[in-house]
Parts: structure tokens; C-alpha cells; sequence
């Protein structure tokens, strides 16, 4: 063979290892040339790629070129006097997507323009993804949620993505622990009611390799509604419907019909109404969306959301958790990011796909939700002289997550390959964001308070 074409294996957790078994690998073949490029250059995968064809030179009797475009600029310092770099012409890697766009720019470079055909059969193509599955690698997966009320979800879809199982059927499984449990007072059966005491529910669901998106909103008396949601992604169109109109798409479907109004919900919403009466307090507060981000072993990445929205909204009223962009948004090539908050101000900044935005030009997740949420929270301070809570989670498709809020202790849940699930508390200082894993007297605490004997005032 005159040619093996390698990945960066970025996928792989141990970059050493990855390394000893590739020139092993080289060893036994003796290719004549190795390629080495990253799957995605914008991801600065770059780095690794360089990495494993300097350790083929050193160690193998193979000559070993690295491949990758500017957006790798700091590896193409690093080792442009070390090792023979060819510049690939634009963002998007040689491996995985582009895989066969990328190999013809390096052949065309080794082989000097002669025909793809010829190409093909001098060189192996050993991609990341497939030098992971040569190689024994595991394949990360992860989910990450919002608020404490999702470890329960998130414990149960972790078996799933553990299993090789798919990102839209565990995300789907996690989001529906959340909207059967009674107790929740913002998300599916026990949501808060709107002003004329109806629970009007709003979902959504996106899968981020085909970019479909489905949601509903202000739909009423369905058990769940990200699967309603998740059912609308796959129509061509007609994908996001509303009241009246998701409910007989529900029926016709067979979705489960439930009263979502529980006894305990009324009482809160008589509660309130007796608060708002004497005392003039605000209606709308005590909200929480359960919004997730999910991976799974083959690198597909979902997003989803559930909610019941502002306590007392107005009936009709339709917040961030079913908009695309705002409330979620996911692309396998990237990552994902998913909101909770005030609506209203969330929307005002397309914050979710804002943060992929980021992911996308190389910002780790972390450092992208902070800078998504504080720039949000600082524009709408400065424009309009107060910003509503913002909190933010959101993951790579490398497994890494990030999360950011502009509120004091806001909880989430995360699970990961690596990580079993567990959850956090985050606070904003001085606009990085410190999360703390929350100690077994909080979780015991946030249980007892939300099942607590509820009296009527
Ligand atoms: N973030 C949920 C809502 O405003 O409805």
C-alpha cells in the first residue's frame, strides 16, 4: 500500500495511547505515506493530527505529513518546523463529513492531479471515527439538562446511550420522566396553570443531523408533549403547531390524552390568585423549563425542551422552549444549547443559537455560554434597564458541556461517558460561571420542599 490516511482520533480518551497504537499500526502495514488530518479543522482538531504525525516520523519508518487549514494556526506554528504540513483550503476537516473532498485535496497533492479513481486504490482511508472502531476506542456520549428535576431522566437515558442506543429515543425517555412526574410544578402533568386556570403546555424537539425540528404550544390535555414534538419533526412540513391545531394532530395520532390539572396545581393557582389580590405581587415568577442536550455513540446530537411556562401567562401565550434558536438549537457537526429563563428575554437574543454559533468558531462550551448569557444579560440591562433570569446548559459533540445564568444557584443534571450523572449548582461571578456539585443535604432539601403538603391560604 503506498498511502494510510489517519484522523486525529480526537474521539479517543487517551491521546498517548492513541498515538502508540496508530505507529504500531504503521509499523505492521509500512505504508509509504501516512496522511494525518483532523476530522474537523474549526474545532482546532488540528492539534492531535499534527501530534500523531510527528510521533509516525519519529518512531516509524513511514513518512507522515499532517494536512489541515488556517483555522488550525497555532498547531501550523507549533510544528511547521518540525513536520511537512499541507494547507487544506477551507474550514471543515478531511475526515468523517468531508472525508472523500479532503483525501482527493491530499492525493492531489501527493499524486500531482492525476485521477480520483487512481487515488482510491493507492490509499487507505482511515478516518477518525474509523480508526476508533479499529482501534477498540469507546465512543463518548453524554446528556445534559437543566434544573435537578432531570437526574432521574438523564439517569434513565444514560443507559440508553451506554447501549449504543439513539439520541433521539434517549432524549425523548428523559424529558418524559420529567413531564409524568406530578410534583414539578413547571414541566407536563402538575404544570402550572395560565390566568383562566387551563395548563397550557408548550415542547420541542430537534435532531442534529438532519437539522428537523417539530414543537408544539399552548397544547392542553396530552401526556406528552415532546413526543408529540418529536413525532412533528419527522412531517415535511406543518412542524410546529399550536392549541387547537396540536391537539387534533395529537388525537389523530393516538398521543395519550391526560388532565393535566392536578388537585395541587389548583391550589397554587388559588394560592396566587389570593397573593396577587392582597398583597399586588407580580404573577409571573416560580418557572422552570426542563431543556436538554443529548449525544450519542454514532455522534448524533438531539436537543429538546418541555415546559408549561409563565405561571398566570395569558392563554395563547407562547414562550422561548418550542422556538428554534431561542429556546434550543443542535447540529451534530457542532454541538447543542438549550435555555430556561424568561421567554421573552431569552428570545431577544436567539440565545441557543447564539452559543452553537460560538461552539461552531471553536469556543469550548463553557466559554461560550458565559459569553452568550452575559453579553444577553448586558445588552438588555443596558437597553431596557433589567434582564429577565437567563440560564444556559449546553454540550459539544465531543461530550465536553458548559452552562451559564445570570441567577443565583441555578441546578443542572449531566451525564457523560465519563461522568455518571450528577448534579450541579452554578453561580455567575464577576461573569464566569463556578459550578459546585450539590451536596446530598441540598438534593434531600429540594425533594422534601417539592413534595411538601400544600395548604390552601
Ligand atoms: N422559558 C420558558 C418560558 O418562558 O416559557
Amino acid at each position: 500500500m503506498a498511502c494510510l490516511y489517519c484522523g486525529d482520533g480526537t474521539y479517543l480518551k487517551n491521546p498517548d495511547e492513541v498515538s502508540r497504537k496508530l505507529c504500531a499500526m504503521v509499523n505492521k502495514l509500512k505504508p509509504d505515506v501516512v496522511m494525518c488530518g483532523p476530522c474537523f479543522n474549526y474545532l482546532n482538531y488540528g492539534k492531535m493530527a499534527a501530534r500523531i504525525a510527528y510521533d509516525i516520523n519519529q518512531n516509524t519508518s513511514s513518512k507522515a505529513i499532517a494536512a489541515m487549514s488556517d483555522d488550525n494556526q497555532e498547531t501550523i506554528n507549533e510544528y511547521k518546523d518540525k513536520l511537512c504540513i499541507i494547507k487544506t483550503p477551507k474550514k471543515g476537516g478531511i475526515g468523517l463529513n468531508e472525508s472523500l473532498e479532503g483525501m482527493c485535496v491530499l492525493a492531489k497533492a501527493l499524486y500531482q492531479e492525476k485521477e480520483i479513481e487512481e487515488f482510491k486504490e493507492k490509499i487507505l482511508f482511515l478516518g477518525c471515527c474509523l480508526a476508533s472502531f479499529l482501534l477498540g476506542g469507546k465512543k463518548m456520549w453524554g446528556i445534559i439538562a437543566t434544573w435537578r428535576m432531570a437526574v432521574e431522566g438523564i439517569s434513565e437515558a444514560s443507559h440508553i446511550l451506554q447501549e449504543k442506543g439513539d439520541a433521539g429515543d434517549a432524549i425523548e425517555t428523559a424529558i418524559k420522566a420529567v413531564e409524568d412526574f406530578p410534583y414539578y410544578k413547571s414541566v407536563g402533568y402538575g404544570g402550572l396553570p395560565n390566568e383562566e386556570m387551563e395548563v397550557e403546555l408548550d415542547a420541542a424537539y430537534m435532531d442534529g443531523n438532519t437539522l428537523s425540528i417539530g414543537a408544539v404550544a399552548a397544547i392542553k390535555d396530552f401526556a406528552n408533549p415532546v413526543s408529540i414534538a418529536r413525532r412533528l419533526s419527522k412531517e415535511k412540513v406543518n412542524n410546529i403547531l399550536v392549541g387547537e391545531g396540536a391537539e387534533k394532530f395529537a388525537h389523530k395520532e393516538g398521543f395519550e390524552r391526560k388532565n393535566m390539572l392536578t388537585d395541587r396545581a389548583k391550589i397554587h393557582y388559588r394560592n396566587r390568585v389570593k397573593e396577587v389580590r392582597e398583597q399586588e405581587i407580580k404573577p409571573y415568577a416560580g418557572h422552570d423549563t426542563v431543556g436538554m442536550v443529548c449525544l450519542d455513540q454514532q455522534g448524533k446530537m438531539t436537543s429538546a425542551t418541555s415546559t408549561s411556562g409563565l405561571f398566570m401567562k395569558k392563554k395563547g401565550r407562547v414562550g422561548d422552549s418550542p422556538i428554534a434558536g431561542s429556546g434550543f438549537y443542535v447540529d451534530s457537526s457542532v454541538g447543542g444549547a438549550s435555555a430556561t429563563g424568561l421567554g421573552e428575554d431569552l428570545m431577544k437574543g436567539c440565545i441557543s443559537y447564539e452559543i452553537v454559533r460560538l461552539m461552531a468558531e471553536g469556543m469550548h462550551p463553557q466559554a461560550a455560554c458565559e459569553k452568550a448569557v452575559n453579553q444577553l444579560d448586558h445588552r438588555l440591562k443596558e437597553r431596557r434597564g433589567h434582564a429577565g433570569d437567563l440560564s444556559l446548559i449546553a454540550m459539544n459533540n465531543k461530550g465536553e458541556w458548559g452552562v451559564a445564568t445570570n441567577i443565583e444557584g441555578f441546578s443542572f443534571a449531566v451525564a457523560t461517558e465519563n461522568q455518571e450523572p450528577i448534579v450541579y449548582l452554578t453561580k455567575n461571578k464577576d461573569g464566569k460561571c463556578i459550578h459546585e456539585v450539590a451536596s446530598q443535604e441540598w438534593l434531600d432539601h429540594y425533594m422534601k420542599t417539592r413534595m411538601a403538603p400544600l395548604e390552601e391560604k
